[in-house]
């Protein structure tokens, strides 16, 4: 694992490279710059993000916010930037935002979605995080199925 450092902030000059590195893992879902901003701007949503920085590039990162029920944030995006996975980076990215998740007194459940295209890999990836109650939860708008997996506060803490 080469040296690396944990960042909770992207700098602003940075943004596009992250949303970059994002629309780069997922050509047929990307997110434009309203969307990507609109995750920085709303801090009643409670953002969470931590970027892995490697050599003074980007290796990955994760974001989530809380939804309509404040009670469960959603962890919207994880990314490992090809280079660099196999590395447990995902893991740390994962656990840093589990960590900081789980220390808001409000939010008592993280989850997750994926796509069915992707399911193979993150279902038992997830599960191998300790991510349980695996089930499908409707459709994605090109019919896809929505794949949702959680991780409970009361368990993480355990
Ligand atoms: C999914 C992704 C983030 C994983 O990142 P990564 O840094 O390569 O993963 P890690 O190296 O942290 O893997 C962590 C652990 O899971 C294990 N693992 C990896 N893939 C696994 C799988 N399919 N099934 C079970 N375990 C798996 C690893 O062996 C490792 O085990 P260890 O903790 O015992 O060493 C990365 O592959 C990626 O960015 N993929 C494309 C984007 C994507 O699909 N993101 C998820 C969106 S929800």
């Amino acid at each position: 694992m080469d040296k690396f450092t944990i960042i909770n902030a992207i700098p602003s000059k940075d943004r596009l490279t992250i949303l970059n590195l994002y629309n780069n893992s997922f050509p047929l879902s990307t997110w434009n710059k309203k969307y990507w901003n609109s995750f920085f701007k709303n801090s009643l949503r409670q953002p969470v993000f931590f970027a892995i920085k490697i050599n003074n590039q980007y290796a990955g990162f994760v974001l989530g916010r809380v939804g309509k029920d404040t009670s469960i944030m959603l962890l919207s995006t994880l990314v490992v930037s090809p280079t660099y996975r196999g590395n447990r980076y995902g893991s740390i990215l994962i656990q840093k935002f589990l960590e900081t998740t789980f220390s808001f007194p409000n939010i008592h459940k993280v989850i997750l979605h994926f796509r069915d295209f992707n399911a193979w890999r993150l279902e038992p990836y997830y599960a191998h995080l300790d991510f349980i109650n695996h089930k499908i939860e409707g459709t994605y708008s090109n019919g896809e199925k929505k794949h949702c997996v959680e991780i409970h506060k009361k368990d993480f803490l355990n």
